[in-house]
């Protein structure tokens, strides 16, 4: 009898750490984490401080505005990003979205990258024309920024201070239509003939030149 209810107890204990990991509580509602647990499935590619790495081809994502952290989240958690058989770094980044489970956990985690404090990433770039990139640059202050801080009413994210290894891997996506090409993808398309009017590879990293002399 004695051994009976002691089975009893630990299989309540036991159940009730299900439903702690599972993120139940026992009366059926279920509780958002908050953005900096979340964050820690983030952590290994973004890096805890959020200045990526370039080791997995990870942006720096650390005090991108929360609007657009959120969007890009939805995008890949449907495929409208990061679904296209050769977007291998957006491949890598897709199932991480689908981790967030619900809204309220997207909303969260896009909150606390908002919260870290960014950072200027250091130039890599080599045979770029800053100068040359500067005259491109005209078309994409409309939206961008003069200063590369973006313009939410218009959903451009700011990109002073970014990686420009991604910079220009995310040009290329365009072109290409590896990225904004999904008929889904409202933002994307607005941005996809703007990458056109980059004439080439070269026009490209010459742009990109001229958004790393922009201060974050
Ligand atoms: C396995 C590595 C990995 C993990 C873990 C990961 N990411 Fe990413 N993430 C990437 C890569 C790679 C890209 C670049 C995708 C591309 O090139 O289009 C990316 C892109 C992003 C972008 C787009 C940035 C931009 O400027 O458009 C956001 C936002 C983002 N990740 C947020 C997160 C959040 C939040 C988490 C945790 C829930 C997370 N990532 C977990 C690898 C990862
Ligand atoms: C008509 C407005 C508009 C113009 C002009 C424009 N962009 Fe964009 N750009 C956007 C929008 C909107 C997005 C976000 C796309 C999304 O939601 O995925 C974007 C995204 C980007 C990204 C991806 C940033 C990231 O963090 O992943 C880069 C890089 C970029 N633009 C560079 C440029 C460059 C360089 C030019 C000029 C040649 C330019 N843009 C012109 C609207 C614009």
């Amino acid at each position: 009898m004695h051994r009976m209810k002691s089975l009893n107890t630990s299989a309540f204990a036991g159940l009730a750490l299900v439903l702690a990991l599972s993120g139940c509580r026992p009366d059926g509602a279920k509780k958002t984490l908050p953005g900096v647990e979340l964050y820690a499935a983030c952590a290994s590619c973004h890096g805890t401080d959020g200045f990526g790495q370039a080791l997995v081809a990870a942006p720096s994502i650390a005090g991108l505005p929360a609007w657009y952290v959120e969007a890009q989240l939805v995008k890949f958690r449907s495929g409208i990003r990061g679904a296209h058989p050769d977007d291998l770094e957006g491949l890598r980044m897709r199932p991480m979205s689908r981790q967030m489970m619900d809204e309220g956990e997207v909303k969260a985690v896009a909150a606390y990258v908002a919260s870290l404090t960014p950072m200027k990433q250091a130039p890599t770039l080599t045979g770029a024309d800053a100068a040359a990139g500067a005259g491109s640059y005209a078309t994409c202050q409309a939206c961008h920024g003069v200063d590369g801080k973006g313009n939410e009413a218009l959903k451009a994210p700011p990109i002073a201070g970014q990686y420009d290894w991604y910079l220009v891997s995310q040009l290329g996506k365009f072109r290409k239509g590896i990225r904004g090409a999904n008929p889904k993808d409202v933002t994307g398309g607005q941005m996809r003939p703007m990458s056109m009017t980059l004439a080439d590879d070269q026009a490209v990293k010459n742009v990109v030149a001229h958004i790393n002399t922009l201060a974050k």
